[in-house]
């Protein structure tokens, strides 16, 4: 683990002061918690796997033109980002009913939506990041009007990108959850992606046989989590020969 001030502790990940002002180096844990942390585990190698899953789409995004916080990955757990003001507002894009939304509706789970579905949730552990609309966003000043037609526009751009990604290898993205922040330059700011996208914070099936492969398996106790995100990054094509389990002990030992 990186020997740099820490600046905050979240729930899977570390940020500590990055070697220039305006960096952060995020830093993925093995933690996975689920139902607002009632439900604690230890996935071994899970922040490995999150790195290298989040690493690339990040990049892959960047290279569509979506404006991300992602810099450089500079280890099997680390990556430097850039510092910026977290927007506090979860969003989430749903193409198929699951999770909260089949008992807020009374849908049932595998309901593909007619169109992509853009929620709000306000960003707060301790009210367990409540769904919100629009008009909570302007009320209490959490983003503006154009901020919000700007996270809207990106959500939706990478939900059509990463739907193609993940159909491309025979996975389908259900749901998934994206953050955003203000990058600072001089007295402007702009929108960027933030955070991580990797299979703690997306639904991804099986196209053919509706397995699970995401954090599901962990919620609902299926077991195999680390079998199931080892195999969206082998289709991703970018799992490390060696085994990860190996990799993630080799990591404890170096900290
Ligand atoms: O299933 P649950 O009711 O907890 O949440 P949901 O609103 O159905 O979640 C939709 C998607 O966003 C899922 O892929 C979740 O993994 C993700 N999510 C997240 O990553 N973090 C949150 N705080 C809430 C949802």
């Amino acid at each position: 683990m990186s020997r740099r001030n820490k600046i905050y502790e979240g729930k899977a990940k570390v940020l500590f002061e990055g070697p220039e002002p305006g960096t952060i180096i995020q830093y993925f844990k093995d933690d996975a918690t689920a139902f607002n942390n009632q439900k604690k585990g230890t996935l071994s190698g899970k922040g490995v796997i999150n790195n290298i899953i989040s690493e690339h789409i990040f990049k892959a995004l960047g290279d569509i033109g979506i404006p991300t916080h992602f810099i450089e990955r500079l280890s099997m757990r680390e990556q430097l980002i850039k510092a910026v003001e977290i927007i506090p507002v979860e969003v989430i894009i749903r193409n198929i009913a699951a999770g909260g939304i089949c008992a807020r509706l009374g849908l049932e789970e595998g309901t593909p939506l007619p169109r992509p579905l853009v929620e709000f949730c306000y960003k707060s552990d301790e009210l367990n990041d409540p769904l919100i609309a629009e008009e909570h966003i302007l009320t209490f000043g959490w983003a503006d009007e154009l901020e919000i037609e700007e996270i809207t526009h990106y959500a939706l751009r990478v939900n059509d990108f990463l739907s193609g990604l993940f159909s491309g290898i025979g996975i389908k993205l259900v749901d998934f959850k994206l953050e955003f922040g203000r990058l600072y330059e001089g007295d402007d700011y702009a929108t960027v992606l933030a955070d991580e996208i990797s299979p703690d914070g997306c639904r991804l099936w099986d196209s053919k046989t509706g397995e699970k492969l995401d954090k599901d398996r962990f919620r609902r106790d299926l077991g195999g989590e680390m079998e199931a995100y080892q195999e969206v990054a082998r289709r991703l094509g970018i799992l490390p020969s060696a085994d990860v389990t190996e990799i993630a002990d080799h990591i404890k030992k170096d900290s």
